[in-house]
Formats: C-alpha cells, structure tokens, sequence
C-alpha cells in the first residue's frame, strides 16, 4: 500500500479522476467500482468532465455501485443510486447494461448479492475500485467487525454510519441496514484508492495507515493490499507520525 497527500481536496480529487481516466483509456472494457458520498463527488464530476472533453471510449466498461442503504427507494436524494446516476452514469450517457447496482428494495437481498458476485465474476474481476473511509473505518458498509473474506453481503449497521449517514438526506431517514461489496472483492480488485479529505477524517485516517490490522478498523485492510493506495488531503493527513511528500 502507497500513501499519497494532496494539498487540498481539488488536487486530490484530479488525481483521482486522471486514474479513472487512464485506467479506461488502457482497458476500454474494465470493471469499475465506485463509491457515492461526499468525498468522491469532485473526482467523479472532474471526470465525467475530463472523459467527456476528451471523447473518452467508455461504451465498453462496466460500472458497479459499492453499496446502498437498504430500503431507501432510488429516488431518494441520499440513496447511493441517486448520487451515482446523477453524477456519473446520466452525465456520461451510459448504456444500462453498463451499470450494475443493488437494488435494496428488493424482496429477495441475498439474490442481489448473489447477482452482483456473479456480475463481477463474469467480467473478469473489478480493475479499480474507488472507495471512501467512514468516521468508523468503514468501507462501503464493511462496518467494525465484518469478515474480511466477504464477498456481496446485507450487514446490520454500526451506530456511527447511522448516525453520520444523516448528512446525506433532506429528512431525518431510518438507517438500519446496508447492502455491500465485500471486503474480499476489495482484496481481489487489481487496482483500489481510499480516498478522504478533510480534518474529521484525521484520526481514522491515522488510526488506519498506522495501527495493526484488524476488522475492528475494516480500512486497515487497505494496509495488506499490493496494488492500494490512500490518497489523502493535507487535512486529513495532519494527525500521521510520518511525514510524506505532498503530491501537488
Ligand atoms: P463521505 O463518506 O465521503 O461522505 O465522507 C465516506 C464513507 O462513509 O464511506
């Protein structure tokens, strides 16, 4: 695992976006996964800008959504679908058998889960996966505690992604459960970023490049990854012991 600093968030989320681009322009028909949020909302539109300028040939990749909040309906502004749709997929006039997401309304979530391995399987595995890091260090909803050799799964959410996961709705949203990429697909993509900026992501971001492994913290994952990398602000890297040369 690389550590990467940006001085800011605009800097950050540019790099981010080139290896969107270059990871497609290499492999016109890779897998990527991407996380919604807040942290991945400029990378994500730097992108659709630059691929979009650029003629990018995107007909032929393939599109996962990491994870969503079971039963919110896509329509709502802080379902996952909602941000990944508007900021990604609509912009960039995708085919829908491009995209694959979980549909966490539906009766049957072990079937979706099943259909997302089998998705993944088909297509040769995912080629970069773009992942973010909650409060609790998780990633998607690979909460504190989770298996480490998951593969698509329902999991009980923690308190804090509870809790922090009201930013993302216009009213007050029962959380209970979520529905995920697993942490084995994270260990099996050939290419991951975990990205965060800001100084509320200081501590889990040093607690997760500097302490042991462990499910406690799910991102320390990212530490046992040979192709991953923690793409950080300045902000976000300022509790780290180490010192690190910025990037940009
Ligand atoms: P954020 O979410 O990008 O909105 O901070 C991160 C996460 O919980 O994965």
């Amino acid at each position: 695992m690389q550590t990467k600093i940006y001085t800011n968030y605009e800097t950050l989320s540019a790099a981010v976006a080139q290896i969107m681009f270059d990871t497609i322009q290499q492999k016109p028909n890779a897998v990527i996964c991407l996380a919604s949020g807040h942290t991945p909302l400029l990378p994500c539109q730097l992108f659709v800008q630059k691929a979009n300028d650029e003629h990018l040939h995107i007909s032929e990749t393939t599109f996962i959504g990491l994870d969503e909040w079971v039963a919110v309906p896509p329509e709502n502004e802080g379902s996952c679908h909602y941000f990944l749709y508007n900021t990604i997929f609509n912009p960039l006039i995708l085919q829908a058998g491009q995209i694959h997401v979980f549909n966490s309304m539906a009766e049957d979530l072990n079937a979706e889960c099943e259909t997302m391995d089998a998705v993944i399987e088909h297509n040769g595995g995912i080629d970069l996966m773009i992942v973010g890091i909650g409060m609790n260090g998780h990633i998607g909803f690979n909460e504190p505690g989770v298996a480490f050799n998951n593969l698509s799964h329902v999991i009980e959410l923690d308190k804090t992604t509870i809790e922090v996961g009201q930013k993302y709705f216009p009213a007050a949203t029962t959380l209970s459960r979520g529905i995920t990429i697993g942490l084995q697909h994270l260990m099996n993509a050939k290419q991951v970023l975990l990205i965060a900026n800001g100084e509320k992501k200081a501590s889990i971001i040093k607690k997760t490049i500097e302490e042991e492994v462990s499910n406690q913290i799910p991102a320390t994952i990212m530490q046992t990854h040979s192709n991953g990398m923690i793409m950080i602000d300045a902000a976000a890297a300022s509790q780290l012991s180490k010192n690190y040369l910025y990037e940009v």
